[in-house]
């Protein structure tokens, strides 16, 4: 065996660093190995066996995921011992899953179903019952579990784990009648959870999902738009994706549900809280405001052009300025808006009304 830190795959030299696994080597050099169980943040537990692949000298074939690499080694990710593999080990978890892409939610990524047909796995091999308890619906608002579409990856349990650090759901159950489940099959809404909704981003097949209609009265199979903007709920300004229907409300769109942007790619790391990640029905709320209103002489509130809005805020804190001194002033902003307007209130505080008396919620 060299001593040099290179090993082959697929008969190409590649450097590694200590600890990298075959996976890692293979995703820098976007070489496809197909996973259910991994995910980045995560320990690997080698559970699902997709990404095995033949490692010269090595008996058995290994988990790309879980095996970590010396010098030398020469690995192979494709050939036909390995496809014969996949596409049986498909055929398998499909024969408790339902092959129907709507049982899951709709519009949600079924990894495994992308799987499957990537690697022409037969689906014929029939339909076995699940014999996985069937957890009565709890009264949490937002996380829906649907036993038979999950094969036991463990990714939601791990990332409430190691990412979150709340345990609130766990593998419950032995052999066939392994499920995922809560202490005393408690509701979520009586344990340690704080409804994140990172599980439902995690699972690969949709088993995990979301309580809310996705699509609502519409076809479930639409493609959504993704549209990257900036968590308005706290100073942390976590990014998230806005899937929005473009056809729905007569062709106005619709936001249908919020996701993280991929692991990696912002500092949230994929990870929201409830209220980025649930709370956008006011963008749509018939009680919303959406025009400008200002107070008339009869005491009721009057829709009004932009201009004349802060026409008339202008008019009336000048007013009071000339009345009471600047000091009597203050301007109070929000942790909702982002940092370069809060900027800009504490300007116009200092500058256009010379008071030091501003404020924001988040002090950020
Ligand atoms: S619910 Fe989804 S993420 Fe959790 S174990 Fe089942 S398939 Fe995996
Ligand atoms: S998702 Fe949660 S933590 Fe992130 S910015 Fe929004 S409210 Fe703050
Ligand atoms: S991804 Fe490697 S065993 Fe599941």
């Amino acid at each position: 065996m060299s001593d040099k830190s290179t090993i082959k795959l697929n008969g190409r030299e590649y450097d590694f660093a200590p600890g990298e696994t075959v996976l890692d080597v293979a995703a820098r050099h976007d070489i496809y190995i197909p996973t259910l169980c991994h995910d980045p943040r995560l320990d690997a537990v080698g559970a699902c066996r997709t990404c095995l692949v033949e490692i010269d000298g090595w008996r058995r074939l290994a988990p790309a995921c879980a095996t970590q690499l010396e010098p030398g080694m020469e690995i192979a990710s494709e050939n036909e011992r390995i496809d014969r593999h996949r596409q049986t080990l498909l055929s398998l978890y499909m024969t408790d899953h339902p092959t129907d892409p709507a049982a899951a939610e709709p519009g949600a990524p079924n990894e495994l179903h992308a799987m499957a047909s990537h690697y022409e796995a037969p689906m014929d091999w029939g339909y076995m019952e699940s014999l996985r308890d069937a957890r009565p619906d709890d009264r949490n608002p937002y996380v829906l579990f649907e036993p038979d579409l999950c094969i036991l990856c463990a990714r939601c349990t791990r990332y409430c784990d190691e990412i979150e650090g709340v345990n609130a759901i766990t593998l419950a159950g032995r052999a066939s009648e392994t499920t995922i489940s809560t202490v005393d099959k408690l509701s979520l809404m009586d344990t340690s959870c704080e409804l994140c909704g990172g599980c439902i981003d995690v699972c690969p097949t949709g088993a995990m999902g979301k309580k809310m209609p996705l699509v609502r009265g519409d076809k479930p199979e639409r493609e959504l738009d993704k549209v990257r903007t900036t968590c308005n709920f706290c100073g942390v300004g976590c990014q998230l994706d806005l899937n929005v229907d473009r056809d729905a409300r007569d062709g106005q769109g619709r936001i249908v549900k919020v996701t993280s942007p991929p692991v990696g790619t912002t500092t949230n790391d994929g990870n929201l809280c409830v209220k980025g990640r649930f709370a956008y029905d006011f963008v749509h709320h018939e009680d919303r405001i959406t025009t400008p209103l200002i107070r008339g002489e009869d005491g009721e509130l009057h829709p009004a052009s932009w201009d004349e809005a802060l026409q008339a805020a202008a008019s009336g804190l000048l007013a009071v300025k000339d009345k009471h001194g600047k000091d009597s002033l203050g301007f109070v902003s929000s942790s909702r808006c982002t940092m370069e307007e809060n900027f800009l209130v504490q300007k116009m505080s200092r500058a256009v009304f010379g008071t030091n008396n501003v404020h924001q919620c988040a002090a950020t």
